[in-house]
């Protein structure tokens, strides 16, 4: 079947639409307030507070597409399937319809609107184990539905378990959809559980009903959630039998462009994994870069990740003949693409190109010099591991991110010391950049009493700051909350003097003395906007947003949760105010 990424999109909100759900705008892939995360990974991500019980303000039945943001299987990428960024089409039913809804509907999707061929089509469902039990209702409901017992399997928790996103949060069993190819079988025993090709995974339906504790065990949510994910690129390439991902509308402009300005053809195969790795890694750095919260290349946090994927890119690319310029041109292929689906690449198209070009000129500035040290240091190695303090010379002194050293060091035959390196970074990072492993401790979206009160100072700073500061150009750009303290990003041009810190710090308090109530209320988009509520107004569908009034001191537009009154955050206090990248600063304030 010939299918546009655009018709997969539509077919999808319509389908859900037509079954009763709101469709919601994509979040942006960086996630607010979570001090878990790195980038948005999934549909259900931005959705947490509503899985765990919150009202949702778009009802109990939702369905969107998402961007989102995985680094995990970086090295992957290359082959036909894996993208650092994908789109996935999403539905939730937040305490509202479970297995019985789901199932049929899926097969009907499946076969009616993406016209799959039932014979060919194998699900996965959960075995059972101590936490919960063998999903056999859902494999009942599959049989009902015309799927043939023998490619109904069961499977354990590795396969047929999904979440949390963190390390707790909600979480569940799951059934996965999978077309077959019609490769013979690998063994006897072949399932969708072998990676040898026969199976392709084309949806997952999580049943989510548990919350992941920090300790490991699992307790049962307030509500029975259903949360499903569909991999737009992945879906396109197999509902049309495509070779690769990379063959899809996504893609083929992208493609095209870079055999064009290299010279270099993907039907070479010494070619093919760099003319990918570049379509991929530009991609997700023009997502990145032109997101509603856009970051920039940076030594911490998701202005790292970007800084690795452009470098990685540009590696490859230099390797296929790639020259200076071309990867912002790349980049505005890409913008092209996505013009009608994600409006903000375009608002941002010469920002993009421009973050691209200076990374690359700061990254080729320091390269040649980084690539004659590391050809001297392998010349001298006595043996075949890079000692983890000449990995972390190459990374301080010439930019050179840890994978790529790794990657270098694998074309020689050479190992890293990769434990040396982290103790070296550790000792060298500023404890204010705590590092991704550090974020995971947290739990995702951890709605406790504390964070509540630091979310809802974080607005009352917000807009503390852009009365002292009295500067149009004053506006958050990133915020991270854990039970200790608040850490928010903002844009402006300069350190703030001691005055203004102490001005914002007393603008707080006295919102905090006057004890008001915290007024949470829904509303559309533009009514929002036109009360002068502070927040992105990025929506395709006209949605509604809960927007949080603090009297007369900050109204913004926010998922929540927030305290009661203002009275219950004790006393505020900034502990550091400091530049986070050009333009942006970074204040880490507590509550006493
Ligand atoms: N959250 C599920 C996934 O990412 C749907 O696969």
């Amino acid at each position: 079947m010939k299918l546009t990424s655009k018709e997969l999109r539509n077919k999808w909100i319509k389908f859900f639409k037509d079954r009763g759900h709101t469709p919601i705008s994509s979040a942006s892939l960086i996630p607010e307030n979570d001090p878990t995360v790195l980038f948005t990974t999934a549909g259900m991500h931005p959705l947490v507070p509503y899985l765990l019980g919150q009202p949702h303000p778009g009802g109990k039945r939702l369905c969107d597409t998402q961007k989102c943001v995985r680094t995990g299987d970086i090295d992957e990428v290359g082959d036909a399937s894996h993208c650092t960024f994908f789109e996935m089409l999403g539905n939730w039913s937040l305490g509202d319809y479970f297995k019985d809804e789901m199932v049929p509907w899926s097969y009907e999707f499946l076969t009616e609107e993406l016209k799959l061929d039932p014979e060919r089509l194998a699900v996965t469902v959960f075995e059972g184990d101590k936490d919960c039990p063998r999903d056999e209702h859902t494999a009942e409901l599959w049989e009902k539905c015309g799927i043939k017992k023998e490619n109904i399997f069961y499977l354990g928790k590795k396969h047929n378990w999904w979440g949390p996103a963190g390390q707790t949060g909600p979480c569940g069993s799951d059934t996965e959809m999978f077309y077959d190819t019609g490769k013979p079988k690998c063994c006897e025993t072949c399932s969708p559980a072998c990676d040898c090709g026969k199976y392709v995974e084309i949806w997952n339906d999580v049943f989510m009903q548990f919350n992941k504790n920090a300790d490991g065990s699992f307790s049962p949510l307030a509500q029975k959630n259903v949360d499903t994910g569909m991999g737009l690129e992945r879906a396109l390439m197999n509902v049309q039998g495509l070779k690769s991902v990379y063959d899809t509308d996504v893609f083929v402009p992208i493609v095209k462009k870079i055999e064009q300005l290299s010279g270099a053809s993907v039907t070479d195969e010494n070619a093919v994994k760099a003319i990918r790795v570049v379509a991929d890694h530009i991609r997700t750095s023009t997502f990145i870069i032109g997101d509603e919260r856009g970051v920039t290349p940076s030594n911490v946090d998701q202005g790292y990740i970007l800084r690795r994927l452009l470098r990685r890119a540009i590696r490859f690319g230099s390797s296929i003949g790639l020259k200076t310029g071309d990867y912002a041109q790349i980049s505005d292929v890409v913008v092209e693409i996505y013009a009608d689906a994600y409006p903000e690449l375009a608002a941002s198209r010469d920002k993009i190109a421009h973050e691209i070009n200076e990374e690359q000129a700061r990254f080729e500035r320091t390269l040649e010099n980084g690539m004659k040290e590391f050809e001297k240091l392998c010349k001298f190695l006595q043996t075949d591991v890079i000692p983890g303090k000449s990995a972390f010379r190459l990374y301080d002194t010439y930019g050179f991110p840890l994978e790529m050293t790794v990657e270098l060091a694998k074309e020689k035959g050479f190992k890293v010391d990769i434990d040396g390196f982290n103790a070296r970074f550790e000792e060298h990072r500023n404890l204010s950049h705590a590092g991704a492993e550090q974020r995971f401790k947290g739990g995702l979206a951890d709605t406790g009493e504390l964070t509540a009160r630091l979310h809802t100072a974080t607005h009352l700073m917000h807009q503390a700051l852009k009365q002292v500061l009295d500067d149009p150009t004053v506006n958050q750009r990133g915020s991270n909350i854990t039970p200790e303290r608040l850490r928010f990003d903002f844009s402006f041009g300069r350190a703030m003097t001691p005055e203004e810190v102490k001005a914002v710090e007393d603008r707080v308090n006295d919102a905090i003395k006057a004890d008001v109530e915290i007024v949470c209320e829904e509303m559309t988009v533009e009514d929002a906007k036109a009360q002068g509520a502070v927040g992105l107004f990025t929506s395709k569908y006209g949605e509604k947003v809960k927007v949080y009034t603090m009297g007369k001191y900050s109204k913004e537009i926010c998922g929540g949760p927030h305290a009661s009154r203002t009275g219950e955050l004790g006393h505020f206090k900034i502990v550091k105010e400091q530049s986070s990248s050009a333009g942006v600063r970074r204040i880490k304030a507590v509550l006493e």
